[in-house]
């Protein structure tokens, strides 16, 4: 059978819930989404603390599953695949805590190279070389400069950027960009989103960001969704959701906005573009 049933959306839930704990403790974290996420989309959710984003992008990335529903990938099931290494090949990752997903103890190229082991086949010892220099250059930092480096010596920003240089390494078809932005300055920040602009041009990549910063969501996405309490409350094309929200929680998550991305959302005119 092929891998993509022909047509099939990236992503695909039914009914998606997952419940924590039992008996009278019992927290909903996702209560019942729907949704479709097409090829090569970006899609932003959206929504206060605790409201279920990471749970659900854990389910995407098959770090969690659902208690009922269904998720479906290129058309297949999510679980189907006995091996889930299976899906992380085209499913990867970028989180809030980019220190949390490197080992102190080993240098930073080393740990680089070693995203190859995902692969069935690792390239010649060469071909890595190349291929870690490359990814480092197109997160803009000079392969030299993190020679012998151990992630301690390295600030946020510039770990984020290590996250996205392996992302530039296994190229998977998507990327679950978890609050990336929200630990490192304005500047970092700044870059972060051109990378995610030009993993999606370059790599032509399908792309889940999850953001409380509806005015970061509207910068980057085709689609944003906003999430209350687990629940997908309002979803449609970013011009829609920010100019005629539907809901109290949109309304509110654009009271919220800091005022550096007040602007771009309030200009209706074509959208800024990453380099801005
Ligand atoms: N492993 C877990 N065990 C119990 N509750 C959890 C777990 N993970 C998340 N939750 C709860 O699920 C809800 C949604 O969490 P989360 O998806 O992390 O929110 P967000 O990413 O939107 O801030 C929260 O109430 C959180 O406390
Ligand atoms: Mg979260």
């Amino acid at each position: 059978m092929p891998n993509e049933a022909s047509g099939a959306p990236k992503f695909e839930a039914r009914g998606v819930s997952r419940l924590f704990g039992h008996g009278k403790k019992t927290t909903l974290a996702v209560d019942n989404v729907s949704f479709k996420i097409h090829d090569k989309e970006i899609v932003s959710l959206v929504g206060q603390s605790g409201c279920g984003k990471t749970v659900l992008a854990k389910m995407l990335l098959r770090l969690e599953k659902p208690t009922s529903g269904e998720l479906y990938f290129n058309g297949k099931p999510i679980g189907a695949e006995p091996d889930a290494r299976v899906h992380w090949r085209q499913v990867q990752a970028v989180f809030q805590d980019p220190f949390s997903a490197f080992n102190q103890f080993f240098t930073i190229r080393s740990q680089l190279k070693s995203s190859f082991r995902l692969f069935q086949q690792q390239p010649p010892e060469k071909e890595m070389e190349e291929r870690v220099d490359q990814a480092l250059l197109n997160v803009n930092i000079k392969p030299r400069e993190i020679d012998g480096k151990y992630p301690f010596e390295l600030s946020g920003g510039q770990m984020q950027r290590m996250l996205l240089a392996r992302i530039f390494i296994l190229r998977p078809e998507v990327l679950i960009a978890d609050e990336p932005t929200s630990m490192v300055d304005a500047c970092s920040r700044a870059s972060i989103l051109d990378y995610l602009m030009k993993l999606k041009e370059e790599l032509k990549m399908t792309i889940v960001f999850v953001t409380h910063d509806i005015g970061l969501a509207y910068y980057v996405s085709d689609s944003i969704y906003i999430m209350h309490k687990g629940q997908i409350v309002e979803q449609g094309p970013p011009d829609r959701v920010t100019q005629q929200p539907q809901s109290a929680t949109t309304r509110q998550l654009l009271d919220d906005i800091p005022d550096i991305h007040r602007d771009w959302v309030s200009r209706s005119a074509p959208k800024a573009t990453a380099a801005g």
